[in-house]
């Protein structure tokens, strides 16, 4: 539209004059926020951009793809991706406690940044003085606050770094609401899976295992989670829910029968809620037979997988994550 078209063309040369003939850089998560600003700011300075993805292993199905091979596509974006998967479940290894693991995550999130960041510099023999990041409106109206929001930005927002590594912030998404931003998307042609994504935490599969992280656990909930995700699609139900998370019970086991013997196997908790902001949900009343869709695919599909549950806790309160 107009406005859209304005809203780009005057982005574009706020981050002209913002950045002159210097370097930024920009870490993408998968979401739509950070892969906006990128795209952005890749039309206003080109290759001066360096984009940073650091796929910790804990994406969903498909997610990290998206990143490597749709959004460069779309944008022709400089793209550096550091494979951390073994890292981040190195340094996760037996732990179980909710925060720790954010903790962790964090922290390795901040260390496999910077090293990256360093080696951009390197790379390219001179300094990055910016750092682009897609904070929305609500996000500075509400900064500063103890939970939920403050706390969402703290890893991918890349706070913490040190003294050497601090750069100036670009963030050409300042005065926009969400629903703004997904039209600034598709407006700059990015893919839909991207720009319609729901929510998704930093912290990503790490905090939707309960009990400890493994890799076979998040290959198990990665199919459990893709099966979910593709039948809410195809119901035509994706942009009605805010998020979906799909969460397995690991260290639970029950028994159950299929074929010719009885199982003992893990549940698999469905999530759906509605929300206006995550401050505050609901929980999604999806159509019975949607459910039963999703519940029989991920029985039969997904091997030690015996049955699913649906949560039905409003938030308060449940949260909307599990951990
Ligand atoms: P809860 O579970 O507290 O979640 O109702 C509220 C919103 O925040 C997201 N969430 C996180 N996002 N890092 C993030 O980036 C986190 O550690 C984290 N924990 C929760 C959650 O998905 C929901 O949108």
């Amino acid at each position: 539209s107009w406005t859209m078209v304005n809203i780009v063309e005057e982005s574009i040369e706020a981050v002209r004059a913002q950045v002159g003939d210097k370097r930024a850089i920009c870490g993408l998560s998968g979401g739509v926020d950070s892969a906006v600003a990128a795209a952005l700011v890749q039309r206003a300075i080109g290759s001066r951009l360096t984009c940073v993805f650091v796929d910790h292993g804990l994406l969903r199905k498909g997610e990290a793809e998206q990143v490597e091979k749709d959004f460069v596509a779309a944008t022709g974006v400089d793209l550096k991706v550091v494979d951390a998967a073994d890292r981040f479940l190195g340094a996760l290894e037996g732990v179980t406690d909710p925060e720790t693991k954010r903790k962790i995550i964090g922290r390795e999130f901040i260390r496999v940044f910077e090293a990256a960041a360093r080696e951009i510099v390197e790379e390219h023999g001179e300094a990055v003085e910016f750092l682009v990041q897609g904070t929305l409106y609500p996000d500075v109206v509400e900064s500063g606050g103890g939970t939920g929001a403050a706390n969402i930005k703290s890893h991918h927002n890349v706070g913490g770094l040190p003294e050497d590594l601090r750069f100036s912030l670009v963030e050409p998404l300042r005065t926009l609401f969400k629903d703004e931003v997904r039209r600034l998307g598709e407006e700059l042609g990015l893919p839909s899976e991207i720009v319609w994504r729901q929510p998704f935490p930093g912290p990503g599969l790490g905090i939707r295992i309960i009990g400890a992280v493994t890799r076979d656990r998040l290959e198990l909930l990665r199919e459990a989670d893709a099966i979910a995700r593709e039948e809410l699609t195809r119901a035509g139900l994706d942009r009605d829910i805010w998020q979906f998370p799909v969460v397995l019970l690991a260290d639970v086991r029950s028994v159950g029968v299929q074929g010719d013997g009885r199982t003992y196997g893990h549940p698999i908790v469905l999530r759906p809620v509605t929300s206006e902001d995550a401050m505050t949900a609901d929980w999604a009343r999806l159509p019975y037979d949607l459910l039963q869709r999703i519940s029989t695919r991920i029985t039969n599909e997904v091997a030690e997988v015996n049955r699913v549950v649906v949560d039905i806790t409003s938030k308060p309160p449940g949260t909307i994550e599990w951990e």
